[in-house]
């Protein structure tokens, strides 16, 4: 079987898990029914999810957690999480609790402006451009009006202009290089709306420019779109206290603690492979919160890897340091997130979330998903400069075993006991279940 299918996106949505089930699955019952097991009984919420994307057939979960116990800027928070890993959660939690007596998280918005760019080729002199794009931009700004109009009265709008040669990287390339203030919202179908604008004002009024030869006025629009990257969109999170206040039921020594743990995040500034599993870590955190609250991880994730090249190398996104007597850790990095427009009253969960946020400007956000990011990292290296990653993953691991299993409540509570001093392997479990069985 080919598997080809032509018109699929009018079937229904019952057609279209037959469709699947006869195509795929020898047209199995019991698929179409494991499909509509995730259909929502409210057929007005099912609605609401399917009408998110094209060709929905069913619903995918991912667990809801939270994470209690956050102080950022003295404010408690109860942060959600939506996320498939089993541990990131619970190093959150932890991390919340440690910090939450030692002053809490502190963290900054250092910036806030957003980019979007028009791709262009222009094949001509680069001055006469230079001189007919200072004619058009009161024009490309008094064209976008209708659009800017709502977003101005919120405070944002278009911050600048400029006009960008890329020559040099590639033959008659130029762009318009826009700047954007986008305020509570993440600002993408604004920014779009109002690059497409400039791209219309920029190649008509190019038709009309006199000082133009004809190669010249033909000016071939390639794109418009905005950038994930905003290294000037920035947040600051960090946490700090007396290196003897480190000291815990884990840390019995914090001298020795504050200085290996600034040698692993050294060693994650220097050295790529261990950046991108520490900058992975951070990622657990902020994504979830960023998931949770309806945003575009796919951006977030795009943009702040950027970032973490941006010097030429890929390197860490935080930072430690013992500066008189105190242990410093922190990190910079840039965030575009939204309270307001995309998903953010659409879906009940994402509502839910930003309410238990007690509705947070984008501004408070990403100071609080930056805290998000510098909790898991501080978790993480927490564990692998102490006892190592193993013991608390392996622990979090055993519940997805049991599961697996489909383990009694008797079965459940032996296994525990019997793992609370033995090291937890997969093979280790198996083998006790197995045992305990055949002992029945
Ligand atoms: C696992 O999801 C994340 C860690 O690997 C992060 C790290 O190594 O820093 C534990």
């Amino acid at each position: 079987m080919d598997h080809a299918v032509s018109g699929f996106s009018k079937l229904s949505k019952e057609e279209k898990i037959h469709w699947i089930a006869r195509e795929y699955f020898s047209g199995s019952d019991s698929i179409i029914s494991l499909l509509k097991n995730y259909w929502n009984t409210d057929s007005a919420l099912q609605k609401l999810h399917d009408e998110f994307i094209e060709n929905t057939i069913t619903n995918f979960y991912l667990p809801l957690g939270v994470a209690p116990n956050f102080v950022i800027n003295g404010r408690k928070y109860t942060l959600p999480m939506a996320i498939e890993e089993s541990s990131v959660v619970a190093a959150a939690a932890k991390s919340a609790k440690f910090w939450a007596s030692r002053g809490g998280f502190k963290a900054t918005v250092l910036s806030t402006e957003k980019i979007g760019q028009v791709h262009f080729i222009f094949n001509g002199d680069a001055k006469k451009l230079q001189d007919f794009f200072a004619q058009i931009k009161p024009q490309l700004i008094a064209d976008t009006e209708p659009i800017t109009k709502n977003m101005q009265k919120r405070g944002g709008g278009i911050l600048e202009i400029e006009l960008r040669s890329q020559t040099h990287k590639l033959a008659n390339y130029y762009q318009l290089h826009a700047t954007f203030e986008t305020k509570d919202s993440m600002g993408a179908n604004f920014i779009n709306s109002c690059l497409e604008q400039f791209a219309k004002t920029f190649k008509a009024a190019a038709q009309e420019y006199q000082a133009f030869t004809e190669a010249e006025k033909n000016i071939e629009i390639v794109m418009s779109i905005l950038s994930n990257y905003v290294p000037n969109c920035l947040v600051r999170a960090e946490v700090s206290c007396p290196i003897a206040e480190l000291a815990d039921k884990k840390i019995e020594d914090p001298q020795h603690f504050a200085e290996k743990f600034i040698r692993a995040v050294t060693i994650a500034q220097v050295e790529p492979h261990r950046a991108v599993t520490h900058n992975k870590g951070i990622m657990n955190g902020i994504d979830a919160v960023v998931l949770a609250t309806g945003n575009d991880f796919r951006a977030i994730e795009a943009g702040i890897h950027a970032y973490a090249s941006k010097n030429g190398h890929y390197t860490s996104l935080s930072h430690a340091a013992i500066e008189n007597g105190i242990f410093k850790f922190w990190i910079e990095i840039p965030l575009a997130l939204g309270t307001v427009g995309g998903l953010t009253s659409l879906h009940p969960l994402v509502k839910f979330s930003l309410e238990m946020l007690e509705k947070p400007s984008a501004h408070e956000l990403m100071q609080i998903v930056a805290v998000a990011g510098l909790a898991q990292n501080f978790a993480a290296l927490r564990s692998l400069t102490t006892t190592g990653i193993q013991e608390g993953h392996m622990k979090m691991h055993l519940n997805n075993i049991l599961n697996q299993f489909e383990a009694t409540a008797e079965e459940r509570q032996q296994i525990k006991n019997h793992f609370k001093d033995h090291v937890v392997s997969h093979a280790g479990v198996v083998d006790f279940i197995k045992h305990l069985r055949q002992n029945l």
